[in-house]
């Protein structure tokens, strides 16, 4: 037995879920789809509940605990019909939860959890093809019967691959993770055979790579990796994947292959950054270290992310254009939204050097004297290499000043500018460590580890 066979046993032997949690996922499954059914015959409703996702396909992982129900709706129904009445029935279903909450996603619905499950309750269109959705959701039930009808025998390699990713830290198709979706996963197994194969193939991958397993593409996806979508040829199913978090999955997957070893399905647990250690890697690393802090728009995390990057880059850009080198910047996010900046410097001097026009451009040097030859700049107006130069005050010398001052200006997403507008606070070092939360000290050891 190679080394790979050892840890693949191994690994499923923690993973894949035994017995009794299977039972129980079943039994709970069907008592919820019983009650969703009878509840829909009281309320006169032409609906059906149907089990969907890694619970439908034995491909969760053990402990993972969760079910995905959806409360199918006749394709005719309305929009309003349907949250109206999806969410009277899933209400109903959740009184008897220990606890539930209404989320939001394309539109409203439940998570609850019953018996130590997460269960989504989610309100869907029963279309007649996936390419006639009328919500991102409605695909679901197609993805279900494709994965079923191809991933008898994989179920294994797929738990693989979904604990793989994992470690690696890019598991999760949400827009705040950007990495791979269960969906995703099964996709990729079922093209390449193997968990093993997956990620031997990887190494021939290269961005924009395409993977079309029922060959009907319709769109060209402008995508880090692209997987259409087996049943919706228009949709690339890795559209949320990044670059880098496709480049990690590369990057660890041939490092596995050359030294195959269990410790690339853990996931790392991360121990937040205590004051001490932020003053010594402070110390050690010469940099500055810049914090926006504001209140995080109350919005979904789906929404919430890709505002918090746009700010990121915007504000990076910023920062380069009025001469502060960024080393490396992160977005953190609860209730309290958080952007990190680790700049060469924070403070530069107070002087920047201007250049003008060549000096036999008569017109452009006359014109370029007379503006700086007045009293507040730093140097009278000299000649070096051919051209004009004069030291000015610069705008800003600290980070903290133009942020303070210009950071409204940004290319902000439309929450995240309204709770800028309100009020927000940059904090520079060691003003830092007056965030206490502990997610907050894990994201920075995050940000210095890497
Ligand atoms: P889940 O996110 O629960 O994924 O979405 P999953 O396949 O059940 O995997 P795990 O094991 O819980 O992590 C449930 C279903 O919703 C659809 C897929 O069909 C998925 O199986 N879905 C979800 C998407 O199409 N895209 C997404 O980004 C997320
Ligand atoms: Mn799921």
């Amino acid at each position: 037995m190679n080394n790979i066979d050892s840890i693949r046993i191994s690994i499923l032997s923690r993973i894949k879920p035994h017995d009794p949690e299977k039972q129980k996922l079943s039994a709970l499954a069907e008592s919820l789809i019983r009650r969703i059914n009878a509840i829909g015959r009281d309320m006169g409703l032409d609906i059906k509940a149907i089990l969907v996702g890694s619970s439908a396909r034995r491909t969760w992982l053990s402990g993972e605990h969760d079910l995905d129900i959806f409360i199918i709706f006749p394709p005719e129904a309305s929009r309003e019909y349907l949250e109206k009445n999806g969410l009277s029935v899933a209400r109903k279903i959740a009184e008897e939860a220990q606890r539930s909450e209404e989320r939001y996603a394309e539109h409203p619905y439940i998570n609850a959890v019953f018996d130590g499950f997460e269960v989504d309750l989610v309100p869907a269109f029963g279309v007649a093809s996936a390419a006639e959705i009328k919500s991102a959701v409605d695909r679901t039930p197609f993805h279900n019967e494709y994965v079923l009808s191809r991933i008898k025998g994989l179920e294994d390699d797929v738990l693989l691959l979904k604990q793989f990713l994992k470690g690696c830290g890019v598991y999760g198709s949400d827009l705040k993770t950007q990495g791979f979706s269960g969906y995703l996963v099964e996709l990729l197994v079922i093209n390449y055979g193997s968990f093993v194969h997956v990620l031997e193939a990887s190494r021939e991958w290269r961005p924009g790579m395409k993977i079309d397993i029922e060959k009907h593409a319709t769109e060209v996806h402008n995508d880090p990796l692209v997987v259409v979508d087996p049943t919706d040829p228009a949709r690339n199913v890795s559209a949320a994947l990044s670059i880098d978090n496709l480049c990690i999955f590369m990057d660890k997957a041939r490092e596995f292959l050359n030294a195959p070893d269990a410790s690339y399905f853990s996931v790392r647990a991360v121990v937040p950054l205590e004051d001490s250690d932020f003053k010594n890697i402070m110390e050690a690393r010469g940099t500055s270290l810049i914090a926006i802090e504001f209140t995080a728009p109350d919005v979904v995390e789906d929404v919430l992310f890709p505002q918090l990057h746009k700010m990121e880059d915007s504000v990076g850009e910023m920062l380069e254009r009025y001469d502060f080198r960024v080393y490396n910047s992160g977005v953190w996010a609860e209730k309290k939204a958080i952007l990190v900046y680790e700049l060469e410097s924070a403070a530069l001097p107070a002087l920047k050097k201007h250049a003008g026009p060549q000096v036999w451009m008569e017109e452009h040097a006359a014109a370029f004297k007379s503006r700086y030859s007045g009293s507040n700049a730093f140097s009278s107006v000299y000649i070096r290499n051919g051209k004009y130069m004069v030291e000015i005050p610069r705008k800003y010398a600290t980070a903290k000043k133009l942020l303070e001052i210009e950071l409204p200006k940004c290319g902000l997403g439309k929450h995240v500018a309204l709770c800028i507008k309100k009020e927000y606070h940059v904090l520079e070092n060691e003003q830092i460590l007056e965030i206490r939360e502990k997610k907050f000290r894990e994201f920075l050891r995050k940000f210095f580890t890497k």
